[in-house]
């Protein structure tokens, strides 16, 4: 097994986590990195001892470097950022403030995940949208040629998943992006596996609107996620919830929608989260994305390439581009019980549940699957440990 030069033995020492544990459930929720803990309880600690209201304002500029820091990430300015408690608020925030009529329809993939399709199908029994599932093409990507060969002046969005939860699929979004700015038509990306693991420009990926959580690959707190919308787009999109941060209440009858991306946000907010954010963010930018995925993706080959080769186990990864999340199944084992077993073995995996990616799911009737989704402090000696008990587990 290779994997590209990368200091893990830093990475490691700065994660606390992985001493006693290997954990290989990064797209459920990553190990968070000492930087990222210790801000979390500091900040924790202080509002405890100070008082919410009073840390707020002496770190207001902690919580401003979560939009700098994620603006830098993106390629885009602070202004198109939003703080936002999870992807799927972000994603819905932004998907309800498109004015859907009757007839309108939405492109999306088949690996669309769960809570999006959800708001889609609501938007589809309540405004009359209909959704049209791109087909794939044979390495199971979204098929970009049928997909320009959808458009029409019905549709109103293009929302894609770009590496859906339940495989190590990565969907061609740059391409998919150019079909849509040439056509017009606001691109709607799903980047909650993606942020952290994968390089994602903005500009490069041609989205107009990118949601994203903060507990996944990029190793930040649980309940904290963030919101791009193009600036271009922003004052088109009027949220469909506002508050007194999202609009300025400029008499008691009259009110005005922020400009910037805050629009979409509470005012209320996980705090600790917000800096501890900013702060996941500028590590994973100091590590570099491009060394990130390329480690990442080095990992997850060879662990495919190996559990390939074991009798009984088949792996599912579809995609020319392939990321760090890796799915198989075993003739011996339910996915559940090699999960259950492993995790006794502190090696933490995790199952695709149907809501990761349901239509794929009926479509081509897949078993359940064990995910082992891998980042850049596992290591090869990790992955050897995992594949022997495997082995032992499946010829016990
Ligand atoms: C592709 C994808 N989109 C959205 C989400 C939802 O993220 P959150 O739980 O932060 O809303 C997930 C979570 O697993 C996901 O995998």
């Amino acid at each position: 097994m290779s994997a590209v030069r990368f200091d893990v033995e830093r990475a490691r020492g700065e994660t606390r986590g992985c001493s006693d544990l290997i954990h290989f459930n990064n797209a459920g929720a990553s190990l968070m990195p000492v930087p990222v803990c210790d801000a979390l309880h500091d900040y924790l600690n202080r509002e405890e001892l100070e008082g919410g209201y009073e840390v707020m304002e002496k770190q207001a500029a902690a919580l401003e470097n979560f939009y700098s820091a994620a603006a830098r990430m993106l390629s885009c300015s602070e202004e198109e950022i939003a703080f936002v408690d999870s992807a799927t608020r972000g994603w819905a925030m932004a998907f309800y403030a498109f004015n859907f009529q009757p007839g309108d329809r939405i492109l999306t993939s088949s690996a669309e995940y769960g809570s999006n399709l959800v708001a889609m199908l609501h938007q589809a029994r309540h405004r009359g949208v209909e959704i049209v599932f791109v087909p794939e093409d044979q390495h199971g990507q979204v098929d970009v040629a049928a997909l320009q060969g959808l458009i029409d002046s019905r549709v109103k969005l293009i929302a894609l998943t770009h590496v859906p939860s339940g495989g190590g699929l990565v969907n061609p979004a740059v391409a998919v992006g150019k079909v849509a700015n040439s056509a017009g038509i606001p691109f709607l990306l799903d980047a909650c596996q993606s942020l952290g693991q994968l390089p994602c420009d903005v500009n490069l990926l041609g989205c107009d609107i990118l949601c994203g959580t903060g507990r996944k690959f990029l190793r930040g707190p649980r309940g904290t996620g963030l919101l791009y919308v193009r600036n271009t787009l922003c004052d088109k999109l009027e949220p469909p919830l506002l508050n007194h941060h999202a609009a300025i209440l400029l008499s008691s009858d009259r009110y005005r929608v922020r400009s910037d991306a805050r629009r979409f946000e509470s005012w209320e907010r996980n705090c600790a989260g917000q800096v501890a954010l900013g702060i996941a963010i500028d590590y994973a930018l100091s590590w570099g994305l491009g060394m990130i995925a390329e480690r990442v993706k080095s990992l997850a080959a060879s662990l495919r390439a190996e559990l390939a080769g074991i009798a009984g186990v088949e792996v599912w990864d579809r995609g020319i581009e392939k990321c760090g999340i890796v799915t198989f199944s075993t003739e011996q084992l339910s996915a559940a019980e090699t999960q259950e077993q492993l995790a006794a073995r502190r090696i933490n995996l995790s199952l695709v549940p149907f809501s990761a990616n349901p239509r794929l799911c009926e479509q081509q009737h897949l078993p359940e699957l064990v995910r082992a989704s891998l980042h850049y402090y596992n290591t090869e000696t990790e992955l050897a440990v995992f594949l022997d008990e495997l082995r032992n587990l499946l010829n016990s």
